[in-house]
C-alpha cells in the first residue's frame, strides 16, 4: 500500500512511519521536513501535495495544532488558531483528497481525548477535536459512493508525551504507543468508515 503520512515526523507518527514502512510504501509528509513539504493551513500547499503524490491508497494526518490556555483570558483570535490548523486542515485534506482519491482508498485524521473529556485549559482544543469528529460522522456516508473510506483516531495522552504534556492531564492513564499504532493501523488497513476510533487504556 502506498500511504501518505502528514505529521511523520512527530511523536505520533514516527511511530506510525516506523510500523506502516515495513510492510507499505510510505511517503512522509511534514511542514518543513519529509519528502514532501506540505501546509496543512494552506490550501494550495493541500493540492500540491497531493498532484505530487501520485497513485495514493491511504491519507493519515497525524498533525494539527490547537490554542491551550485558560478561558478567562482566551480570545477570538486564539480559538481561530485551532479552527484554521487542526480543524479545516484537516476538513480540507478531505475536500481536496476526495478529487484526487481512487475508490479503495481511505484517509484517517486525528482528534484526541479532548472531545470527549475535559481539562482545565483545552476548551479551544475540545471545540476542535469534536468538530474534526462530527464532520467525519456525516462526509464519511457521501464518501462512501465514491469508495473512500473516513476515520478519525482519537487517542489518550500518549506515552511519549508524558513529560510534556503530562502536567496538564492530571489523573490520565496515558496511551501505549502500541495501541495508538494498533488504532491507526484499524483506520488503514481495516474496512471501517465513519469511525471514531479511541486510543487508550
Ligand atoms: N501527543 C499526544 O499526546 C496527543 C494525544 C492526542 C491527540 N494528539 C493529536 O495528534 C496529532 C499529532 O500530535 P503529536 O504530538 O504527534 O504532534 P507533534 O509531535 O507536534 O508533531 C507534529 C507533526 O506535524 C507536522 N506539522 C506541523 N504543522 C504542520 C502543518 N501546518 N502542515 C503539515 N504538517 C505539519 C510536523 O512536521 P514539521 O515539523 O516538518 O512541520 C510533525 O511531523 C495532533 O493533532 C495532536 O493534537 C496528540
Amino acid at each position: 500500500m502506498k500511504i501518505l503520512l502528514i505529521g511523520a515526523s512527530g511523536t505520533i507518527g514516527k511511530h506510525l512511519y516506523k510500523s506502516f514502512s515495513k510492510n507499505n510504501e510510505v511517503i512522509p509528509v511534514g511542514r518543513t521536513t519529509g519528502d514532501i513539504t506540505a501546509d496543512i493551513t494552506d490550501i494550495e500547499s493541500i493540492k500540491n501535495m497531493y498532484e505530487n503524490a501520485k497513485g495514493i491508497d491511504a491519507v493519515v494526518c497525524a498533525s494539527g495544532n490547537a490554542y491551550f490556555g485558560m478561558l478567562d483570558t482566551m480570545t477570538e483570535e486564539n480559538v481561530y488558531k485551532g479552527i484554521k490548523n487542526k480543524l479545516m486542515g484537516q476538513v480540507n485534506l478531505v475536500l481536496q483528497g476526495q478529487h484526487f482519491l481512487k475508490p479503495g482508498s481511505s484517509i484517517t485524521l486525528t482528534t484526541g481525548i479532548l472531545s470527549r473529556e475535559g481539562i482545565p485549559g483545552g476548551s479551544a482544543i475540545s471545540l476542535v477535536n469534536g468538530a474534526v469528529e462530527s464532520f467525519v460522522i456525516s462526509a464519511a456516508q457521501e464518501l462512501f459512493s465514491k469508495g473512500i473510506r473516513l476515520n478519525a483516531i482519537s487517542p489518550a495522552l500518549v506515552e511519549d508525551s508524558i513529560p510534556v504534556l503530562g502536567a496538564a492531564f492530571p489523573g490520565h492513564y496515558p496511551v501505549s504507543m502500541e495501541k495508538v499504532v494498533f488504532a491507526y493501523s484499524k483506520g488503514v488497513f481495516g474496512n471501517v468508515t465513519g469511525q471514531i476510533i479511541k486510543a487508550e487504556d
